[in-house]
């Protein structure tokens, strides 16, 4: 064998704020079965990950609960570790961000930029709410958007009209909590310069990401890198930073730092250092993430670990993102699968082996379509691998007899399944994983053409010795299979292996032949996948979601906490026209991931053209043909993707708006007064 390695290979850590849902399960499955592959070859490979715990949302969540931030991490962790048991994930240390050996680590490294010239204090004028006493994040101010006017819009940017812009542009800004005008307040931050790691990170970068990577990375490196704010106020869930009471780490400053302090969790249980391991030249050390957090891992980084004096990643591996039957998955289409929802109906054993069908090493979407979904683990994992060996064993069960010896015409096609070795583990190595199982499923097909040349269930009825050594043949191919596809259906091969009363299978065991070998009683192995298994996890998958909705719906009591609008007279009132109209074509615009353009028929032969920001919410087809209100004197507003004439009634909280139908006996043009 080669020399043995020791890798150290780390998930992205989970927000401690939220559920487990699918997309953390493609990242965490696609390590999972790199490390199984790995360790299956002698290698020792660590899986490390961690709850990712600070920051201000946990810390509000937590209030709104009446618990304590660290109650609701403990609570998370409790249903992160469940999920990711249930999927067979075996991390060799999950670790949280909130622990001794992650604050001591983040300080050292703290210290050592600091040390060494890298961090800069500027002052930062920022959104302050008087009445919760606290710097508000972006996500927490809201306002209209100072370009098309839409309400309700975030500080970073508007969902409605597309427009970027700086939190104080926002008009009419209100805190989102108490919905109170926040106040402008000077605070001194403390920065990351990263400009001083210019020259290091560019030659780091080109050494150590992909080429698709590493040119979205010169893109940012060429660029003005500007300095990286590392501090937040107080209050803020997260460390204090030491020399500079009163300030926290921002939760980016000290996330990446769990990766480190769950290596050390894991090292001082076996009396060891996370240094002695991660700085060791022999060591590799990779993270894999997903494409949305490249710049945090592939700069920020690795400039902290350099100037700590630390090794730096071996590679960051960088995957697509999961969509769900052609579409970012979404709560309003209600395809924010949950692992805890997936795992209530379905054996997760199905969802590891998609993955396996559908994971490569680039960093293209990976689609989750239920019905290929089904239809590649009913045809391919139950139709092609499960059932030729259960009715192969389970003949020789009938039978009386265990595996016997192999025909020539077996040994041969047991050896070219084993000449696959090579090659199916090429794949594995680079995580290929779909091209792996492509090979896998090849032998599949071998094995079900002898058995159907063959027609053991007739030549059984004539000659038995022959009837036998045909389903050795068939039994030794699908026990290569088991073994070549044990990384990524580890408890699969388990009722193989016990079938079969040996492993567990190495690597090394597809390259031996099973003879004159006794079987265990023959159990079932998988089941076909159901519909009604899958309109289960889909429905409450909806009921979920409507159940956060209720739960988002606004607290605090009273007019104040409505946030109402300055009182107007009733002339200000009928200068709005409001009018009944009837929706009669609807399209999604191409590049707005909030819009959508109504046609709008007022009766008389008007039309209107309106660009409404509803499509987190409807479908075309929800709306054609319906009736709804509109604003038909409202200023045509020039918008990024056309004029906009008008506007329609609609309710929510920018995020899910719902159109306001009027009573079905309504007309087009009919007045609203
Ligand atoms: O994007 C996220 O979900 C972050 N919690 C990932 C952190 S990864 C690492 F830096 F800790
Ligand atoms: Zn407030």
């Amino acid at each position: 064998m080669s020399k043995k390695r020791k890798i150290v290979i780390t998930t992205a850590l989970p927000y401690a704020n939220g559920p487990i849902h699918l997309g953390h399960l493609v990242e965490h499955t696609m390590v999972d079965f790199w490390t199984r592959f790995q360790r299956m070859r002698g290698h020792e490979c660590l899986f490390l990950c961690a709850d990712d715990t600070h920051g201000t949302p946990i810390m509000l969540n937590a209030k709104k609960e009446g618990i304590t931030p660290e109650q609701l991490i403990e609570r998370s962790r409790t249903e992160h570790l469940a999920d990711f048991a249930g999927f067979g994930i075996e991390h060799d240390h999950y670790g949280s961000t909130h622990s001794a050996s992650n604050q001591r680590i983040a300080n050292m490294i703290f210290e050592a930029l600091d040390k060494n010239g890298h961090i800069e204090t500027k002052t930062l004028k920022q959104a302050y709410c008087e009445h919760d006493k606290m710097f508000l994040p972006d996500r927490f101010i809201k306002g209209a958007c100072p370009k098309c006017g839409a309400v309700d819009q975030y500080g970073d940017g508007c969902e409605v009209c597309g427009a970027v812009y700086a939190t104080q542009d926002l008009k009419n800004p209100h805190c989102s909590l108490c919905k109170n005008t926040p106040v402008n307040k000077d605070s001194q931050h403390l920065f990351v310069k990263l400009q001083g790691f210019r020259p290091f990170l560019k030659d780091w970068v080109a050494n150590h990401t992909s080429a698709e990577i590493a040119k979205k990375l010169d893109e940012w490196l060429e660029g003005d890198l500007q300095s990286w704010c590392i501090s937040r106020d107080a209050p803020y869930f997260g460390f204090e930073i030491p020399g500079h009471p009163g300030k926290y780490f921002y939760v980016w400053f000290d996330a990446p730092v769990g990766y480190l302090a769950a290596l050390d969790d894991w090292a001082q249980k076996r009396g060891l250092t996370y240094q002695s391991y991660w700085n060791d030249p022999e060591a590799e050390r990779y993270h894999c993430i997903g494409k949305d957090i490249v710049y945090h891992h592939s700069l920020f980084w690795p400039s902290m670990l350099k100037a700590a004096g630390l090794a730096t990643p071996n590679e960051i591996l960088v995957h697509g993102m999961l969509q769900v039957n052609g579409a970012k998955m979404s709560k309003s289409r209600g395809t924010f699968v949950l692992a805890e929802t997936f795992r209530k109906h379905l054996d997760p054993v199905y969802f590891r082996y998609y993955m396996g069908c559908k994971l490569s090493s680039t960093i293209d979407d990976i689609d989750l379509s239920f019905e290929d979904f089904v239809a590649r683990v009913n045809s391919d994992l139950i139709g092609k691998i499960t059932n030729v060996a259960s009715r192969g064993a389970q003949m020789l069960q009938k039978m009386n007899v265990g595996i016997g010896t192999l025909s020539a015409e077996g040994r041969k096609l047991v050896s070219e399944a084993q000449a696959l070795e090579a090659e199916i583990a090429k794949h594995y190595e680079a995580r290929d994983f779909a091209k792996a199982v492509v090979l896998i499923r090849s032998i599949a097909d071998e094995a079900n053409k002898y058995f159907d040349a063959h027609e053991p269930w007739k030549l059984v009825k004539q000659d038995i010795p022959a009837t036998r050594e045909v389903l050795t043949g068939i039994l030794n191919l699908f026990r290569i299979m088991a073994v070549y596809i044990k990384p990524i259906l580890p408890s699969y091969v388990e009722r193989v292996e016990k079938l079969f009363q040996e492993g567990p299978y190495t690597w090394a065991s597809a390259q031996q032949t099973l003879e004159n070998h006794a079987l265990a009683p023959f159990e079932h192995l998988l089941k076909r996948i159901e519909m009604p298994s899958i309109e289960a996890i889909l429905n409450e998958t909806k009921e979920i979601l409507a159940s956060y909705q209720q739960k988002a719906a606004p607290q605090p009591g009273g007019e104040a906490a409505l946030g109402l609008a300055p009182t107007i007279g009733i002339e200000d009132f009928q200068k709005l026209d409001l009018r009944v109209v009837k929706i009669i074509d609807v399209r999604e615009v191409p590049g707005a991931a909030k819009l959508l353009q109504l046609t709008l028929d007022l009766g008389h032969g008007v039309t209107r053209n309106v660009f409404s920001g509803i499509k987190a919410t409807y479908r075309p087809e929800d709306l054609i043909g319906k009736m709804t209100v509109m604003v038909a004197n409202l200023a045509p507003r020039k918008m990024k993707f056309g004029v906009s004439e008008g506007m329609v009634l609609a309710s929510g909280d920018g995020e899910k708006l719902a159109v306001l139908f009027p009573d079905k006996n309504a007309e087009p043009g009919q007045r609203i007064s």
